[in-house]
């Protein structure tokens, strides 16, 4: 096999990346092109680079590192980056099928069916083609009086009769391998762009009466991408194609629209996805849980029963039935235990939080344990960072950690311990024990009236003051 990846990809307008590192739903177009060969029993997978190999190589080497990589320093065309490959190709593949890297809309099926078809035809070489209501850009393919093709023209090289021909030639080509390495060193390069076209194999196969098949497939399985526009344009039919999916099996998807999945995703049935989600990564959901609205996660788990609303997380577990938001932020080593419960405006880092405990408000709970059925009071901040290092905090079973509390790491809190509101803890509270740490409180009667005379709050601390000579409170 045989993708061709050298190109520039100039329309990319791109100084970030070569163009067949573009992609979505966490794979590049390249990685899109190597998952249509899943159903293949490919022997070996050649990749043609060129321009900015470097990066495409290296890319290639994580995502597939079977695969071969063929450089093409100069580029002069299709049919001469294919030529390249053939070296790289085992001498006993019977077969070769080329594909352009660029083309991430191509699913398993329909090219394992072209394979199939090929086989069954003994044809020296089958395409993929589509009808499209704008062929511009395409090569052309041309069909004699009964049907058969003819060749393929560039629309560069196309008179007008033939630019108004609407089926297009994908890229993607099924080959009789030692037709294919006779044929490749016999193009010419007399063309409106001198190149060596690898379409040309087609017309050559033809004059010598080899046989040539052509499978026609909706110009969504075809599409390339060459600017962002068909990038964003692909992403959407391919998103719409992994919900349908998801959906047919039993995931409940209220807003397709607005709902966008990586591939890796996996999500149980009954599962509900609520509007504006997306799920990237190896994110899994699992069954009746419901995730939204407005909910981002990257390889995270979420477990059976749970329900995240507004949640952006990342690399975290969640237990069964545990609720998160609205308004939280999960960052990467949160573990959330069954039951548990985190609410609104809480962010937690590298944490666990037990079976049952719940840190429902406005809190920050970082590089800690916290046991079960603890709680963890309105505006507490686990303070982890002395401003070099990051160090710990343990709370144990069934704690109250009172509102406003700062845990001051490294610092732990025992067994059904309690902790006054708006302390700050730095020293370790033993099982069972209430920690304080704050100022007693003191009154300074008459403050108001004396500092602030003419003031509304003078004004009303006056009648309040005002049946008897004597208040209530301390002096
Ligand atoms: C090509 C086809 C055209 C087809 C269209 C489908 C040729 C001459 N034309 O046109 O018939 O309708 O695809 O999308 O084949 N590449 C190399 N080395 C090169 C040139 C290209 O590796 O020297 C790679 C590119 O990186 C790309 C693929 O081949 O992945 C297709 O090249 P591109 O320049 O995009 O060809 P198109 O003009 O789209
Ligand atoms: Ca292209």
């Amino acid at each position: 096999m045989v993708v061709l990846a050298a190109g520039e990809g100039t329309r990319m307008r791109s100084a970030a990346l070569p163009k067949v590192l573009h992609g979505f739903a966490g794979r590049s177009l390249l990685g899109h092109a190597l998952a249509a060969t899943a159903d293949l029993d490919a022997g070996a997978t050649v990749v043609v680079v060129g321009h900015r190999r470097d990066e495409v190589t290296a890319h290639l080497s994580d995502i597939a590192p079977a695969a071969v990589p063929v450089v093409q320093a100069e580029q002069h065309g299709t049919g001469h980056a294919v030529r390249l490959a053939l070296a790289a190709v085992p001498d006993d593949a019977r077969t070769v099928v080329v594909l352009p890297g660029d083309a991430p809309l191509l699913q398993a099926s329909t090219l394992r069916a072209l394979v199939d078809a090929h086989d069954r035809l003994g044809a020296a070489a089958t395409m993929l083609t589509s009808e499209l209501a704008d062929p511009t850009g395409y090569g052309r393919v041309l069909r004699g009086d009964d049907g058969d093709v003819r060749r393929i023209v560039e629309h560069k090289d196309a008179t007008a009769d033939e630019r108004a021909v609407r089926e297009v030639a994908s890229g993607v080509y099924v080959f009789d391998a030692a037709a294919l390495r006779d044929a490749i060193t016999r193009l010419s390069t007399d063309n409106a762009q001198g190149e060596e076209y690898l379409p040309d194999v087609i017309g050559i196969f033809v004059a010598e009466g080899r046989r040539v098949g052509a499978a026609v497939v909706p110009a969504d399985e075809t599409a390339g991408v060459n600017d962002r526009v068909q990038l964003a344009a692909a992403h959407r039919v391919y998103n719409d194609r992994l919900l349908e999916q998801h959906m047919r099996a039993g995931v409940t998807v209220v807003d397709p629209v607005t709902t966008w999945v990586d591939a890796g995703v996996t999500i149980e049935p009954d599962a509900t996805l609520l509007p504006s989600v997306d799920l990237h990564g190896t994110t899994h959901i699992a069954a009746g849980a419901v995730v939204g609205p407005q909910c981002s996660l990257t390889d995270t788990v979420v477990g059976a029963g749970a329900a995240l609303d507004r949640v952006v997380a990342k690399q975290a577990r969640v237990g069964a039935r545990v609720t998160v938001g609205p308004f939280a932020y999960l960052r990467p080593g949160t573990v959330l235990g069954d039951d548990a419960h985190v609410g609104t405006y809480v962010e937690i880092k590298n944490s666990s939080v037990g079976t049952g405990s719940k840190v429902p408000h406005l809190s920050y709970v970082g590089d800690a344990e916290i046991g079960e059925g603890s709680n963890i009071g309105a505006a507490t901040v686990f303070v982890n960072y002395d401003g070099v290092a990051k160090h710990r905090t343990t709370v144990g079973d069934h704690v109250r950690i009172g509102s406003d509390t700062m845990l001051v790491a490294p610092v732990s809190v025992g067994d059904g311990a309690y902790t006054a509101a708006g302390s700050v803890i730095t020293k370790d509270v033993p099982a069972g024990a209430l920690g304080v740490a704050r100022a007693n409180q003191r009154n300074v009667s008459g403050w108001v009236q004396r500092t602030r005379a003419g003031t509304a709050a003078a004004d009303a601390a006056a009648r309040a003051n005002e049946p008897t000579e004597q208040t209530e409170g301390e002096t």
